[in-house]
């Protein structure tokens, strides 16, 4: 059985899973037949719970906490939903395990929807990701024709099938209610929460929701249990997550460790390669772009949900984004703000005008004819939104702002007594004139 997400061993083989023989052949589910010939529903939850697996979208909540809360009425007709929208920039790892390993991913979903009671599941992928979405229809039908989808799998009674849903690239349609409502056919905007998904979720109905990477992790955690995976990494971030590393290293790609056993700079340079040319750390965002920024100092924190908080930032996707001292804090912090200016669903005016005004401001800084003044008057558009909105974009688009502010305030004052940014080189390229 491979363990962890196994993606990266099996392509360090040589093996991609793409084939229901190949899955098989590697231990492939096994743990379905496990849960379904030998564990109710309830055990099931049990085992998800004790393992301590927190999910790996971004919010690091416990999955087997939030499976709990769907109510146990067998009457009701309950949900999965994979979240396969992977928008958050710098993040790249769900599509590398649907390409690698699409029936994990399946086995995830099955397990899940008979830990809840649940008899249909949905992907939702992003529409950008046409090739993955490609290989995940084939693969359902094929788990479909293995038996392990569909009316009674695996001759156990049990009841799941999959719809996989393409989304048409909007980064709200990540967050959890915004891309329930698309799946409804609705605008992907976000709701007011209570009620929770686990309540009242895709068409009203208890829907458990979760990432990719969340439940890829369960067929390892049933075949191996969830002691095991508990003893994995520090007690309260225990497991493996897969880090995309991206930016201004030699080696790009996903790397899977133990939390708590990996520092960041042994991910940056051991794992990626170091920083192009020898230079110097600059800047990291750790956990995609919505995180508050790190920088050098940082590097020796070990790589788990609360060492991450100690040092102020946040574990979030774990997309990992480097810049190096050649690239410019101030330039690359305005095109963050653009980006979530053009991101923002507009539905509260704290984020729809907020996340306008943090970036006209940014804009002047750049252009040189930013005031001191501006750096007050963004401290106090944070505290107008931060609190005040729907749900988390906002406070996302806050994050990278205000503690590159904090961290490199030197960078922005040099720009505003110097008459514009310093550095041209931006870490990202401009957005296309149609796309601002
Ligand atoms: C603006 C925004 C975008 C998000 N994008 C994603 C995404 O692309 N993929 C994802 O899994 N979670 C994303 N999330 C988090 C989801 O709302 C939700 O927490 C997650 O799907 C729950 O799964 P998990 O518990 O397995 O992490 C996003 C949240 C916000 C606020
Ligand atoms: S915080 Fe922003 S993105 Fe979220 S619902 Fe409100 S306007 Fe939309």
């Amino acid at each position: 059985m491979p363990i962890l997400n196994s993606v990266y061993r099996h392509r360090e083989a040589g093996h991609v899973l793409t084939d229901v023989a190949a899955y098989r052949e590697a231990g492939g589910f096994d743990a379905l037949h496990t849960a379904l010939g030998d564990m109710e529903p309830d055990d099931l939850l049990y085992v998800f719970h004790r393992s301590g697996l927190r999910g790996r979208g971004g919010a690091g909540f416990p999955m087997g906490r939030k499976a709990s809360f769907l109510p146990k009425d067998a009457k009701l007709a309950k949900y999965v939903v994979c979240n396969a929208d992977e928008s958050e920039p710098g993040t790249f790892k769900d599509r590398e395990i649907i390409q690698m390993n699409p029936f994990q991913l399946i086995e995830g979903i099955v397990l899940a929807g008979y830990a809840i009671g649940a008899e249909r599941g949905y992907i939702y992928i992003r529409g950008e990701y046409e090739f993955q979405a490609r290989i995940l229809q084939a693969a359902i039908a094929a788990a479909r024709d293995a038996g392990f989808l569909g009316t009674d799998i695996a001759r156990s009674g049990f009841t799941f099938d999959i719809t996989l849903y393409r989304g048409a690239g909007a980064y709200i349609c990540g967050e959890e209610t915004g891309l329930l409502e698309s799946l409804e056919g609705k605008r992907g905007q976000p709701r007011l929460k209570p009620p929770f998904p686990a309540v009242a979720g895709l068409y009203s109905s208890p829907t458990l929701i979760n990432n990719v990477e969340t439940l890829s992790a369960l067929p390892p955690i049933v075949t191996r249990g969830a002691d095991w995976y508990a003893a994995l990494g520090p007690e309260k971030s225990p497991g493996s997550k897969i880090f995309s590393v991206s930016g201004h290293v030699t080696r790009p790609g996903n790397y899977e460790i133990i939390l708590g056993q990996t520092t960041l700079r042994e991910l940056i340079f051991e794992h990626a390669g170091g920083v192009r040319d020898g230079r110097r750390v600059k800047a990291i965002w750790v956990g995609g772009s919505s995180v508050p920024v790190l920088g050098e100092q940082h590097l020796d924190t070990p790589l788990d949900y609360e060492s991450l908080n100690a040092v102020g930032t946040f574990l979030g996707s774990g997309g990992c984004i480097v810049m190096d001292d050649s690239g410019c804090i101030v330039r690359s912090t305005l095109r963050l703000a653009s980006f979530y200016k053009h991101e923002s669903c507009g539905k509260c005016t704290p984020c729809r005008e907020g996340t306008t005004w943090m970036e006209r401001i940014l804009q002047r800084i750049v252009d040189g004819e930013g005031r001191m003044e501006d750096l007050q008057l963004l401290e106090s558009i944070f505290g107008r939104i931060s609190g005040k909105v729907l749900c988390a974009l906002a406070e996302g688009a806050v994050a990278p702002i205000s503690s590159a502010i904090k961290l490199f305030r030197e960078d922005f004052v040099a720009a505003i007594e110097q008459g514009g940014a310093l550095r041209p080189e931006p870490m990202w390229p401009e957005a296309p004139a149609e796309a601002r």
